[in-house]
Formats: structure tokens, C-alpha cells, sequence
């Protein structure tokens, strides 16, 4: 076997991403807090609770234990229920939680990356039609300016929103995100208040901090024709890649296209400085006549694919070096804002970050502007819709005592981290079976 160390540049970014709802715990306010106390919104019925128990000051020994891991950066995100409890109420004591997790990452040498909303809203904001409401991205710019302005000592890279795509799909499309929608005209009116808003917080944060860097976290999702040769397949392929590109051409060119749907916002021409991508699985798509709440689509995952434990997601390297060479397009430095696998027992999860992390090196070696990764996630969190049943962290957590226990990943990762590189010797200890695709003699 050949004996490498796939290297990469100086002063790549090596984190993992988390999300406020999914770690602080009894974040009351949010509409997911109200949509999780509906019966079957939820798997099992499964409640965020405590979560990881940061919001009580666990994020301490989080951060310490990442840090311990050699990581150098970690995404997190800002509650804005949190923040603003109430449309004309600002709760300064949560903001200088923020400061104080913020600051605690900048002591221990790892550059923070704040996503200001990811997935969850404030109640009241929903009340107020969320972003239905013609007004929404007013209320988010200004949400945005107070904690840029508290933040902006310690922050200078920011992302909007996470996957506002994987938002708009799940909540209006799909149903299976608040508000539970499964309306294609409302899901295109979101997508637009969503590019307003985006718009509207690019340019505040600028004026406030003219040295930030702001992007968004865009899911991409790898689509594959089921019969490469079936021009129906590409066909659907080619309508359902505007899940991946809406919003990452709106910020560029101000056009939001979504199916038949159009619209111009001028004013988010040119606002992004870096490509946030999300990339965790691919699927094989087939052009299907009865399908129609599906778009016409039917998808499913290779046969053959290495599966998560529950089957939610299909181990599909490649699908990285496809995400990464589609976000090119936009002539901006990217970086990957997600990437994981849901594994309790951490069978696959070795393999896949291996291989994922190969893939990635493959892009950066043809000089693609790549500037960092970030793992999903640190310790295993609430899931959404599918409440506890998958664990993606690269540590584990008991929900009932909020004991911490290492998966092998942490200390593959670590060594990734430590070395800004991947090894044929890391590969032989955590994952074997990735030798012979990786190097090959
Ligand atoms: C979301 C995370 C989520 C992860 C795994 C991502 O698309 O941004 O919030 O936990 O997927 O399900």
C-alpha cells in the first residue's frame, strides 16, 4: 500500500458546527419548543429538553474537549428567541451568554463562525405570519445589528442562515418542519423574505464591521439520473437543482428561481463573501408520473451504499468533490459548513469522514479556494423532527445523566486536526476497509 499524508494548506479551519436549539436546551420561546408539544410531530415523541445542557454552562467542557481535539474553529449559532424574547424586548443577560461562549471560544485559539438562524424562529415572529410576513427580514436585520454589535470584538465570520433552501423545503414544502405547510406558493414567498433578509443583514453586518465575512450555509443535496442514459431522469434532475442553487444565485445575481417561480431583489446582488456548503449524502433520482406531490420525483439510495443506523443518509464520498466543484461557479472561497454521519455505534463513521475529507483534499489540491471544514457535530444533539433516534456526534451523550462518552471519530479527527493532514497510517487504524480505494499501491 502507498505510504502518503495528504496535506492540507496553512491555516485551514478544522471544526465542528452546532446549533443552538439542538445543544442549549429549554429554549422555551422558539416555535420549535411549541411545535415539539404537538403529538406526532416529533419520532418517539422526543423532546429537546436540556439538550446538551449548554445553555446552563456545559458548553465549557464542549468547547474545552474540542479544543483538547486539536480544533481550531467552531460554527455555532445564536437563539434568536433567546436574544429577543419578545418583538420589543432585548434580553441582555442571554446576549452576554453569547459573548461569554464567543469569547470562551477565542481563548482557546478557535475562530468562532456564528450562524445567526439556524432552523428556529421566536414565537412571536411566527405569530406575526414568520416569513410569510412581507415585513420579515426587517425584523431579522434588526435582531442581526444587535448582535453583530455585541459580538463583533470576537466575530468576523458570519453566516446568515442555514440551509435557508433545507428551511423553506421542510417547513412549506415537505411539512415536516414547522409550520407544517405543504403549499409550493408559500414555500416560494419564504424562499424570497428569506433572500430579503439575508440581503438586508449582509449589508448592516458590513456597515457595522466593514472587515466581516458573510456567507450562508447552503444544503447541497448530490442528485444522480437512476438511468444515466433516461432524458426524463436528467430532466428532473435539472428541475430539482434548484433546490441546491436558489439561494446561492440569488446572492450572487439577485434572481431567485425556484421551478416556474421568479423574482428579482436587486438589493442581494453580490452579497456573499464566502460559499457555506452542507453536504452529507447523494440520491438517484427517476423522473415518476404518479409522484406528483414529490415534484414527479422518486429517489433512493444505491444500492449497495453503506447506510446510517437508521437509513437516513447513504455514505456517498463523491457527492463531495461533485458539491465542491458546483460551488466553484461562484467564484468565492467556500467552506463546509456540515458534514457528517448519524452512527451510535461508529461502525461507518470513521470510513466516511476518511473518505469525505479525501475527496475534499482532491479539491483543494486543484487549487479550489477551500478554506474549511466543519464536522457535524461535536456531541450527539437533538435531531429535529427525528428527536433522539440519531446520534451524530463525534462524542456521545446520555440524555438522562448528560454524560460524555469519546467515539473513536473524536480521536480520528483529532489526529486530522492536529496534523492539518490525513495519513494512510490514520486511515489503517480507524478505518481499514478506506485503505485500498485511498491509496492504492
Ligand atoms: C442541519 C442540522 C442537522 C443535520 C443532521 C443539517 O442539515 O443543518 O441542523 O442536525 O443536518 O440532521
Amino acid at each position: 500500500m502507498t505510504q502518503a499524508t495528504f496535506h492540507f494548506p496553512r491555516g485551514f479551519l478544522w471544526g465542528t458546527a452546532t446549533a443552538a436549539y439542538q445543544v442549549e436546551g429549554n429554549n422555551t420561546n422558539s416555535n420549535w419548543y411549541a411545535w415539539e408539544l404537538e403529538p406526532g410531530r416529533i419520532l418517539q415523541e422526543g423532546k429537546a429538553g436540556l439538550a446538551c445542557d449548554w445553555w446552563n454552562g456545559r458548553w465549557r467542557e464542549d468547547f474545552q474537549r474540542a479544543a483538547d481535539g486539536f480544533q481550531n474553529a467552531h460554527r455555532m449559532s445564536i437563539e434568536w428567541s433567546r436574544v429577543q424574547p419578545a418583538p420589543d424586548r432585548w434580553d441582555e443577560e442571554a446576549i452576554d451568554r453569547y459573548i461569554q461562549m464567543v469569547r470562551g471560544l477565542t481563548e482557546l485559539n478557535m475562530t468562532p463562525l456564528i450562524t445567526l438562524h439556524h432552523y428556529s424562529d421566536p414565537q412571536w415572529f411566527v405569530d406575526l405570519g414568520g416569513w410569510e410576513n412581507a415585513s420579515s427580514a426587517n425584523y431579522f436585520e434588526k435582531y442581526v445589528r444587535k448582535i453583530v454589535q455585541a459580538l463583533k470584538d470576537y466575530v468576523s465570520l458570519w453566516c446568515t442562515f442555514n440551509e435557508p433552501n433545507g428551511y423553506a423545503f421542510q417547513g412549506y414544502l415537505m411539512g415536516v418542519f414547522p409550520p407544517g405547510k405543504k403549499d409550493l406558493r408559500a414555500t416560494f414567498n419564504v424562499l424570497v423574505n428569506l433572500v430579503r433578509a439575508h440581503a438586508a443583514a449582509y449589508h448592516s453586518i458590513h456597515q457595522i464591521q466593514p472587515q466581516a465575512r458573510v456567507g450562508i450555509a447552503n444544503y447541497y443535496r448530490s442528485l444522480q439520473p437512476d438511468k444515466p442514459f433516461s432524458p426524463l431522469d436528467k430532466w428532473i434532475i435539472s428541475l430539482l437543482a434548484d433546490f441546491n442553487n436558489v439561494f446561492p444565485d440569488a446572492a450572487r445575481n439577485g434572481k431567485v428561481r425556484f421551478l416556474a417561480n421568479r423574482k428579482h431583489i436587486k438589493e442581494a446582488v453580490g452579497t456573499q463573501d464566502f460559499l457555506g456548503i452542507d453536504y452529507y449524502t447523494r440520491d438517484y433520482v427517476s423522473f415518476n408520473l404518479s409522484k406528483w406531490k414529490e415534484l414527479f420525483s422518486q429517489r433512493h439510495y444505491r444500492a449497495g451504499t453503506e447506510l446510517s443506523a437508521t437509513g437516513f443518509l447513504a455514505n456517498e464520498p463523491l457527492g463531495m468533490y461533485e458539491a465542491l466543484k458546483w460551488g466553484l461557479k461562484y467564484e468565492i472561497p467556500m467552506i463546509v459548513t456540515e458534514n457528517g454521519f448519524e452512527d451510535a455505534d461508529d461502525q461507518v463513521r470513521p470510513k466516511y469522514i476518511v473518505e469525505h475529507i479525501h475527496q475534499m483534499w482532491r479539491a483543494v489540491n486543484f487549487n479550489w479556494p477551500i478554506k474549511g471544514y466543519f464536522h457535524w457535530t461535536l456531541v450527539d444533539n437533538f435531531e429535529w423532527e427525528r428527536g433522539w433516534t440519531q446520534r451524530f456526534g463525534l462524542w456521545g451523550l446520555d440524555i438522562e445523566t448528560q454524560a460524555r462518552h469519546k467515539r473513536p471519530s473524536a480521536d480520528l479527527y483529532a489526529e486530522i486536526c492536529h496534523e492539518n493532514g490525513l495519513s494512510d497510517d490514520m486511515v489503517s487504524r480507524y478505518a481499514p476497509r478506506a485503505l485500498p480505494g485511498m491509496f492504492p499501491d
